[in-house]
């Protein structure tokens, strides 16, 4: 029994969760998960016909769900980053959601942008410190608008922080990784307090993973790594600041923003799931919105929920999808957002 809170949010983020809907309703059916779903009005709708915009009472509810799958949140119509920040920076805030998980995946072998690099290669999982690090606000300004400003932004690495997400990663690994081996990634040579944090609490948790192979990769040399040999990546985890930056080098290795998925996660409490790009206004309501990510994501929340024996195999329809070109313009097909969502079902229920 999972009880799951629906939030389609604006733009094309209705039309590609639906299909993604549509896929975890065909699973329900067949392998009896016991998924309900409830739908949220969330989003520029709401808020320019009411002024709401993610109110006390919408929030306690969502307390009692098991997960939240969401479509994209923004509209022209609303000042941007009023609804970004207002839903989905809140939610990520209130649910504690620290852990932000990016599967880097490539799907289909013309997509990869490396020489070389096929399918085999690319494919690892970034874990990400979703909470603190340098984007924990914390800073000011001295003379401002002086010749002699200073401004100071303070990179906040705490032990439960940093313990917590290195834990993540290390289960996640066991349980999910190939080899499995967890990289941490980091810039302990220069940020020699913050992360030297980040080494002694990956080296102590460690102790408690032998069977998890652990190495070590600072930033700079990651990013060189990622583009030479990113076959040599299973698990990684890192801070803030870097897992921002190379979740989206990682998001291009895998052919683009069309396949890019992301998990914002508390294991004690409410994870949500999303495609990572946005609302796309300039595609919305023509049912041509690719919707493998918003798919996929949904693949990931099954595995969040227990269910990960199911996310194999919405993976592989999405890779058939690709192959047999049953995909919309923007990956060289010719067929409709709701096509695909048609054909993954269909494809599903004849691969069992
Ligand atoms: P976007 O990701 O919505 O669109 C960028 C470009 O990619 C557009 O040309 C769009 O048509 C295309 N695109 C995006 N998703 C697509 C899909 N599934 N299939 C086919 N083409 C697709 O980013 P943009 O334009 O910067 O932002 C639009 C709105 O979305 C803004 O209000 C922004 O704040 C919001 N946004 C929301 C996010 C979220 O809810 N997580 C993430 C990123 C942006
Ligand atoms: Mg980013």
């Amino acid at each position: 029994m999972s009880n799951i809170a629906y939030i389609p949010g604006d733009g094309i983020g209705e039309e590609v969760t639906r299909q993604g809907i549509k896929v975890l309703e065909y699973l329900d059916g067949v392998y009896n998960l016991g998924l309900k779903f409830e739908k949220f009005d969330l989003g520029a709708e709401r808020y320019l016909r009411t002024g709401d915009i993610l109110p006390d009472d919408v929030l306690n509810k969502l307390e009692s769900f098991d997960s939240i799958y969401l479509g994209a949140v923004g509209d022209p119509r609303v000042e941007p980053g009023v609804l970004e920040k207002g839903i989905l920076l809140k939610l990520r805030f209130y649910f504690d959601q620290y852990v932000n998980l990016r599967p880097i995946k490539l799907y289909k072998e013309e997509f990869s942008p490396l020489k070389g690099k096929g399918l085999e290669d690319i494919d690892f999982t970034v874990v990400r410190e979703n909470t603190e690090g340098i984007y924990a606000g914390i800073g000011g300004f001295l003379k401002k608008d002086t010749p002699d400003e200073v401004a100071t932004q303070e990179m906040i690495s705490t032990r439960k922080g940093v313990d917590r997400v290195i834990k993540y990663a290390f289960e996640y690994a066991q349980k999910f990784g190939r080899e499995p081996k967890l990289t941490v990634c980091d810039k302990s040579n220069v940020l020699t307090y913050a992360h030297n944090l980040w080494q002694r609490s990956f080296k102590e948790m460690g102790k408690k993973y032998p069977d998890v192979e652990q190495n070590h990769f600072l930033v700079d040399a990651m990013t060189m790594k990622m583009v030479r040999n990113p076959e040599v990546f299973d698990i990684v985890v890192t801070c803030n600041i870097f897992g921002d930056i190379i979740t989206d080098l990682g998001a291009e290795l895998q052919g683009g923003m069309g396949m890019a998925v992301s998990g914002n996660i508390n294991p004690e409490s409410i994870s949500m799931f999303e495609p990572v790009h946005g609302s796309a206004p300039d595609i919305a309501g023509q049912n041509i919105a690719n919707p493998l990510a918003a798919v996929l994501a949904a693949g990931m929340m099954l595995r969040e929920l227990g269910y990960g024996n199911l996310t194999p195999k919405v993976e592989a329809v999405v890779k058939q999808a690709l192959e047999n070109k049953m995909v919309t313009a923007d990956q060289g097909g010719d067929l409709s957002t709701d096509e695909v969502g048609d054909y993954l079902v269909k494809t599903l229920k004849s691969n069992e």
